[in-house]
């Protein structure tokens, strides 16, 4: 009964029979008892006495049955939050990992605890519900080991695979479903059992055996089971989605790995085959500037020499008293030796003669003189610990025209009055150094610029790159300029070898 119905009964009742006992005394009792004043206020009295002392009982009995009702669901309502804090912690902590054997191992100890049985399991199956997995709680490791092959699901563990849904068994024993322990398995004797769904199909179930506490599973055991299964199960998807996450990682990772390997090699193969074609570009431009330098020298050159041979010759033969005549014969004299003079310069511009046949610091020196006659600056040459003997031929080819760049350079650009040119020869390296008092410039400006126009500067590094060297500009606007070009003495094979040592360093 509710309050109000309560309060209504408390205040209608009372007056009610009050009333009635008005009716009574009215009607009956005057007829009856007459003027008797005692008489009749005794008889009310008994009448009011035997209407209150039964309705007092039947309030009070009411109100004590409702407070009775009212403790007893405080005490549920405060177990069930006990019970659902318990989950609810039991749920957190299996939801705190992430790796998929720690949380499975986490749900079945969460079982345990939230339902107070002494033994619990997780038996994870496939689509045909094999169970491929069995994860423990409760039995030590030998008694783990003692167990042997994971279970066939013959008996009550198959009922509840095959059913999907909780199953409770006060006594185990007695259940005719039961096939009975395997050896080494430890006697239980009541079992709670539910089913974990993953993507709304059984993934797995939670068996509980041996409630401690009490005879048997309570349907609330049951319910708190069933709760924490579903958060096991989202808990189990997490952990599947977070180890396949990992696992594409690990892949794309080890694919990263191999991708640079590969990419790293393949940089390497073509750095390697560019700096093969750049040195037979250079080669073959060597070799067709010896040749065309030979071929001036010793045909173009030769012809002309044969035809002056014959020009004087013919000198002689001309008609004294011709002047037109011997006035062009003397032009053409003069032309033809005019011509043979730039073919010789030519032909050593190309390839001087003197860098084959004597050497880098004679060819420098040379190119020094033939610079002052052009620009009319003077060059200082100096050699520091000259080689006794030759250098290879790639390193003189590769100095003198690094050389002969950075000196036309500061011919053409620097407006110097002065430009000093050292060699400096060490076992391992020769070192040249070009530097003029000129005007300088800004280096990050043509650095910056596009190549066309500026392929000296690009061809030294590229001659000095090829012998394992270095080339360093110093300058600014109004400083003058130094080139510094280093490069190795050793021979290829040597230079491979150390460039080997230094990519796997
Ligand atoms: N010694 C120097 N003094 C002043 N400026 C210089 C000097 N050397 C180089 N430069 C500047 O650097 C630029 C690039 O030089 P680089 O030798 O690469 O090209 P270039 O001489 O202009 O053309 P080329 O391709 O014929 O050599 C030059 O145009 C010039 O402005
Ligand atoms: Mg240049």
């Amino acid at each position: 009964m509710d309050v109000q119905r309560l309060r209504a009964i408390t205040i209608v009742a009372p007056l009610g029979y009050l009333l009635g006992v008005e009716i009574l005394t009215f009607v009956l009792i005057e007829r009856a008892v007459g003027s008797d004043l005692v008489l009749r206020l005794v008889i009310i009295f008994g009448l009011l006495a035997v209407g209150a002392v039964p309705f007092s009982f039947w309030v009070f009995s009411t109100i004590e049955r409702q407070q009775r009702d009212l403790v007893e669901s405080l005490a549920a309502t405060s177990r069930r939050n006990r019970e659902l804090d318990a989950v609810n912690r039991a749920s957190a902590s299996i939801s705190r990992a992430l790796d998929l054997p720690q949380v499975l191992q986490n749900i079945v100890e969460a079982a345990r605890d939230v339902v107070s049985a002494r033994y619990a399991a997780l038996g994870v199956t496939d689509e045909s519900g094999r169970i491929t997995q069995l994860i423990t709680s409760g039995i030590t490791a030998e008694q783990r080991f003692a167990l042997g092959p994971l279970p066939e699901g013959h008996g009550l563990l198959g009922v509840l695979i095959r059913d999907g849904k909780p199953l409770r068994i006060p006594d185990i024993s007695r259940d005719c479903r039961a096939h009975g322990f395997p050896p080494n398995h430890p006697r239980m004797k009541n079992l709670l059992g539910v089913p974990i769904l993953l993507n709304d199909s059984v993934g797995g179930d939670l068996y509980l055996a041996d409630k401690i506490g009490a005879e048997e599973f309570s349907q609330e055991d049951e319910n708190l089971l069933v709760l924490l299964s579903q958060h096991a199960g989202l808990a189990i998807q997490n952990a599947r989605l977070y180890r396949d996450a990992l696992s594409v990682r690990d892949r794309l990772e080890i694919l990263t790995f191999h991708l640079e390997a590969k990419v790293a090699e393949r940089t390497q193969q073509i750095q390697s085959y560019s700096q093969q074609l750049t040195t037979r570009v250079l080669e073959a431009q060597e070799k067709e500037r010896k040749r065309i330098a030979r071929e001036l020298h010793d045909e173009t050159a030769q012809s002309l020499a044969t035809l002056l041979i014959n020009l004087d010759m013919c000198e002689s033969l001309l008609p004294v008293d011709n002047p037109a005549l011997l006035a062009m014969f003397a032009r053409l004299r003069a032309l033809a030796t005019r011509t043979l003079e730039e073919t010789r310069e030519l032909s050593h511009d190309l390839r001087p003669t003197i860098l084959d046949d004597v050497g880098l610091i004679a060819a420098v020196q040379w190119f020094a003189e033939e610079y002052t006659r052009t620009f009319g600056v003077e060059v200082g040459v100096d050699a520091e610990d000259p080689p006794t003997g030759r250098l290879s031929p790639e390193v003189e080819i590769a100095l003198f025209r690094i050389a002969q760049e950075a000196l036309t350079n500061s011919g053409k650009h620097a407006e110097a009055s002065h430009v000093d040119v050292t060699l400096t020869f060490r076992e391992e390296y020769a070192r040249l150094v070009v530097e003029d008092n000129g005007k300088g410039f800004d280096l990050e400006q043509v650095a910056g610029a596009t190549r066309k126009g500026c392929l000296g500067m690009y061809g030294m590094r590229e001659r000095a790159a090829l012998l394992a060297g270095t080339v360093a500009i110093d300058t600014a606007p109004g400083k003058g300029t130094r080139v510094t070009v280093v490069v190795s003495l050793k021979n290829k094979a040597e230079r491979d070898r150390a460039s080997e040592g230094l990519a796997t360093c």
